[in-house]
């Protein structure tokens, strides 16, 4: 068919038609808005719109009473309408489009409403299949089973809104204090420390020849960004990084996963321990002050349902001083202690998880960093303390209540001898070569940590299990989705 040719149009023309167009639109459309924006107050008496899932449904004579919550918030937003507008499909779960306006609400707990003119269903929901049930708070166990579903639920949606706020409150604190954020790869050809177990990795299609690897030389996913921090710590002083790690642990327990988001920080011209434990606690207690006043009630839908009362646990931790002891003080005390371990305490030994727990308590439920570690325990790169008889190198861990180790870091061994004497005895000079280099060219003392930050906020908001504290736990045998 004959088409007439498009009508030309100068630019100005077609962008004072634009404006026109997207006037008319703006008078027409409500504004859309959040449920926390819409709870502000500020929009009384606006038309509005808001978008989100059905919490609770319940139908009266009069009016029809819906609270709808789209993930902006902890509360959700009261919604009364005509019961004219009831609809089968208005269930909980279900998803909704409402146009109204909004208006002060004579609950005290809720202040504002919106007055419902117009309900869209826009996504059905059975209920009867749906696996949470209204009004019930399921168990953290429960909700586990169904990782696609459970960021609807109000206790992981208050989980991942704290999670993001703690992941902004970590960048804030490095930028305030001088950090240059370094994106460190994923990818490594490096063990970094034996670590722990690494994944090797493969193309799924074997595209080259079968004995050729795809980097001409085996690569792993990374288990820490320590070494490729050091690097940059070399040129900048300062820097950070906040990345997954991936670890094979073949380990079910409530504290490790398979991959896990780490914060490693790494300082030059650091000449002590207490260097390294001064930005440690700090970043701890500035962090989470941030997060406890950005994400109050949040965080309080964890301390008064999964974890009744930790926030004394978590105040106290704010007030007081981080206590420390040395790694044979700690020894001592679990040796005079009458609990019986599963795995004796001795000189020499790693602490477990039932002696970190052990130390935890016997200072009276408060974190405490225990330094100075056994050298024949602690990687190549810690710095030897030399100080015979006992021989220890200069580490440091954070433990804290109900989780334990929090954090891991040492100072690195800046002495080129020293350091090139301990790899030739592991038969790893040739591979660290670049790293000896590094000792070899402007080598200052220096010492870094990393904090697992999944961990982190198993202690800040009390949760046992650390595949509730992120959003797709990976173990052993489970990678679900
Ligand atoms: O103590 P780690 O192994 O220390 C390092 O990797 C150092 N290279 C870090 C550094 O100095 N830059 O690990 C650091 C922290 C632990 O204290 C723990 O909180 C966490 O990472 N972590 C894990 N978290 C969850 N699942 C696992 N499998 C973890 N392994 C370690
Ligand atoms: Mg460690």
């Amino acid at each position: 068919m004959f088409r007439p040719a498009t009508q030309r149009l100068s630019v100005a023309t077609a962008s004072r038609r634009m404006v026109k167009t997207l006037r008319h639109f703006c008078k027409k459309a409500p504004r859309k808005l959040r449920v926390s924006e819409a709870l502000s107050g500020a929009d009384l008496e606006a038309k509005v719109q808001v978008q989100g899932w059905v919490r609770s449904v319940r139908s009266q004579k009069a009016n029809l009473f819906l609270d709808v919550n789209d993930g902006s918030c902890l509360q959700s937003l009261q919604i009364v309408a005509s019961p004219q507008l009831n609809d089968p499909l208005l269930t909980f779960g279900s998803a909704v489009e409402v146009q109204g306006v909004l208006k002060q609400s004579l609950h005290a707990k809720q202040p504002v409403e919106l007055a419902a003119e117009h309900i869209r269903v826009v996504g059905e929901c059975n209920p009867l299949d749906f696996p949470f049930k209204i009004k019930e708070r399921h168990k953290l166990e429960y909700i586990r089973q169904f990782p696609h579903l459970r960021c609807r639920t109000n206790t992981f949606s208050s989980l991942l809104r704290i999670r993001s706020e703690a992941t902004s409150a970590v960048h804030s604190y490095f930028k305030e204090n001088g950090f240059l954020q370094i994106h460190t790869p994923i990818i490594t050809s490096n063990d970094c420390e034996g670590a722990g177990e690494l994944f090797q990795i493969e193309p799924s299609s074997q595209q080259n020849s079968e004995d050729e690897n795809y980097f001409s030389i085996p690569a792993y996913l990374t288990v820490s960004a320590q070494l490729h921090l050091e690097i940059m710590a070399g040129s900048f002083s300062r820097v950070y990084t906040f990345a997954p790690a991936f670890r094979a642990e073949n380990s079910q327990s409530r504290r490790h996963l398979a991959e896990f988001f780490m914060v490693e920080v790494e300082l030059a011209f650091t000449r002590s321990v207490e260097d390294l434990t001064e930005v440690m606690e700090d970043m701890f207690k500035r962090t989470t002050e941030r997060v406890l006043d950005r994400c109050a009630e949040d965080v309080d839908l964890f301390h008064k349902h999964v974890r009744p009362g930790h926030r004394d646990t978590v105040e106290a931790t704010l007030k007081e001083r981080f206590l420390v002891m040395t790694y044979s003080e700690a020894i001592n005390i679990l040796k005079r202690s009458s609990q019986t371990f599963t795995f004796p305490a001795n000189w020499g030994c790693d602490l477990k998880t039932e002696h970190e727990n052990y130390l935890v308590k016997h200072c009276g439920t408060r974190p405490v960093f225990v330094v100075d570690y056994p050298y024949q325990l602690k990687p190549f790169y810690t710095r030897d303390n030399r100080d015979p008889p006992e021989h220890t190198a200069a580490a440091v861990d954070l433990l804290v209540p109900g989780v334990g180790e929090v954090y891991g870091g040492s100072l690195r061994e800046e002495r080129l001898d020293l350091l090139r004497a301990r790899l030739e005895k592991i038969g790893l000079e040739d591979n660290y070569n670049w790293y000896l280099d590094l000792r070899r060219f402007g080598s200052v003392p220096h010492g870094g940590f990393g904090m697992g930050f999944e961990r982190y906020l198993q202690c800040i908001l009390g949760v046992d299990n650390i595949k509730d504290v992120i959003p797709f736990p990976r173990f052993s045998h489970s990678c679900l989705l």
